[in-house]
């Protein structure tokens, strides 16, 4: 492994500045409004098969993820828009877009137009999914990108929790989802409207934050983006900064996806590896374990009144695991962790996948023979730690920082995209696999965990410390470096 080719880093400020960890956390609100939004609708969604009269669980299981969809979309054009208008407005239509998707879904009269609502509230959690890791990356000075860019990994787990919180307690004032809370409008239409609320907050912070200093440099307003490398970013000689932008971008000619065009499979070697980044994320199972976990834990005794206490349980873990990331990743680095990641993550999937060809029976009610229940918790716990620690946070600062200037938004876009195409595929398929057998699921998982590992290995770059100006477009990585094409040498290029 190496450490970075990069330029000399830190021009930029040793200390942490504020102000910085001001702005980083102003954008990493739309990640807690991407988890917050995703997992709302588990709270709500046996309310809205006894309202809409759903039968059919496939049928059902779309009404959830058709979220989904609509994320891929809103990814795919968050790129275009943000090299266009720029980050911050990119931010504010995302704000928009919850805040009017949370009054359709709550106050949707028939299954199709609570689909639409929610599809449009899916390309505000995609537009946002892009948005705050390239602008955190872009503000952020090199030493402490890492840390910055986990807080919205941090803000996604808070989401997912706070969406847990405000679902239970909505149903329990009521005394039950689909009973009338206020204004004659039952419990779990009150868990989309109340999403309203930290929509309108991210709009109001998008407002104030400043723009990022790399779209600023792309649009010729090197002024403004002298102002923002200064005062936030800590950077001491912002001219020289704002050469070596200008330096990897083109400033002529409005950036597109045309860009990401390259010599492997049509495409630049770097895409794939963000694309790839993104799919083995999802093709893990994570959002399925965590849609699971409460069948689990009843496996071992809990009580099916306890699936809030359990869904609880799992929801800190993973919050407490991301903060470990955030400590680390800076320090270690970000293949050290996705390798250890990938290594936790293949022990405790096979253990589940072991486990569950010692159970029988199938959906609600699984049992284990001799101690396998056991095995099967630890087992999935274990997982949400080793994901929490790494390929939760690492991907999403992987993606923010490791595409040259010249294509991040695109590119970043791009990878996003399939990460939401790949979450769809793994959320639909679940139930499929789950009929074949929970060992076929959690043993493809963790066939999916071990690919992870060698596909880490070989072409996944560190990038920890690097200038985002000495990232290479044409550069194809090899066990951790970046070499560039034509030469053939490591790509540190100073
Ligand atoms: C990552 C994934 C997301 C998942 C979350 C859970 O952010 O991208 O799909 O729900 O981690 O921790």
């Amino acid at each position: 492994m190496s450490d970075s080719p990069g330029k000399p880093a830190p021009i930029a400020d040793s200390r942490l500045n504020r102000r910085v960890i001001g702005i980083s956390v102003g954008a990493a609100l739309g990640g807690f409004l991407f988890g917050f939004d995703s997992s709302v609708i588990n709270g709500a969604v046996d309310s809205i098969r006894d309202e809409f009269g759903l039968d059919n669980d496939t049928f059902a299981g779309f009404v959830v993820a058709a979220a989904l969809l609509g994320c891929a979309v809103g990814a795919w054009f968050a790129g275009g828009l943000a090299n266009k208008y720029g980050r911050i407005r990119v931010m504010v239509i995302a704000a928009i877009l919850f805040f009017i998707s949370a009054f359709g879904s709550g106050f949707a009269f028939g299954v199709w137009d609570l689909v639409a609502w929610r599809i449009i509230g899916g390309l505000a959690i995609g537009a946002a999914s892009v948005i705050a890791p390239a602008y955190i990356a872009e503000v952020s000075p090199s030493k402490f990108r890492g840390r910055l860019g986990s807080l919205q990994q941090l803000a996604i787990v808070l989401g997912i929790f706070a969406a847990l919180l405000s679902d239970q307690l909505l149903q329990q004032s009521a005394g039950g989802a689909s009973e009338d809370l206020w204004f004659g409008q039952e419990a779990w239409r009150w868990m989309f409207i109340v999403a309203a609320v930290p929509a309108l907050i991210y709009g109001f912070a998008a407002l104030k934050l400043p723009e990022s200093p790399r779209y600023l440099v792309g649009k010729g307003r090197d002024d403004e983006a002298a102002k923002v490398l200064r005062e936030f970013s800590g950077e001491h000689d912002v001219q020289h900064k704002i050469d070596d932008i200008k330096a990897t971008i083109n400033t002529e000619e409005q950036q597109s996806l045309r860009d990401l065009k390259g010599s492997a499979l049509g495409l630049k070697p770097i895409v794939w590896t963000g694309i790839l980044l993104s799919v083995f994320q999802q093709f893990v199972g994570i959002n399925v374990i965590f849609y699971y976990s409460t069948t689990l834990w009843q496996s071992v005794g809990f009580d099916a009144s306890d699936a809030f206490l359990t869904s609880t349980i799992t929801s800190v873990t993973n919050i407490v695991v991301t903060i470990v990331a955030i400590l680390l990743v800076d320090k270690i680095g970000r293949r050290r962790l996705l390798l250890i990641g990938s290594t936790g993550m293949f022990i405790s999937l096979g253990l589940m996948a072991v486990a569950f060809s010692n159970a029988s029976g199938s959906g609600d009610s699984v049992s284990f023979s001799g101690s396998w229940d056991t095995v099967a918790v630890v087992g999935a716990n274990a997982f949400v730690v080793f994901f929490g620690a790494t390929w939760g946070p690492v991907v999403w600062v992987l993606l923010g920082e490791m595409f040259p200037n010249k294509i991040r938004a695109s590119a970043l876009a791009v990878a996003a995209a399939a990460q939401w195409i790949a979450n769809f595929a793994i959320t639909m398929s679940f139930p499929v696999f789950a009929d074949i057998g929970l060992t076929f699921a959690y043993g493809f998982y963790a066939v999916m965990a071990l690919l992870s590992l060698l596909f880490v290995y070989f072409r996944v770059p560190e990038t920890k410390g690097m200038e985002l100006e000495a990232m290479d477009s044409d550069a194809k990585v090899k066990r951790g470096h970046f070499v560039a094409e034509t030469m053939g040498e490591a790509a540190g290029k100073a």
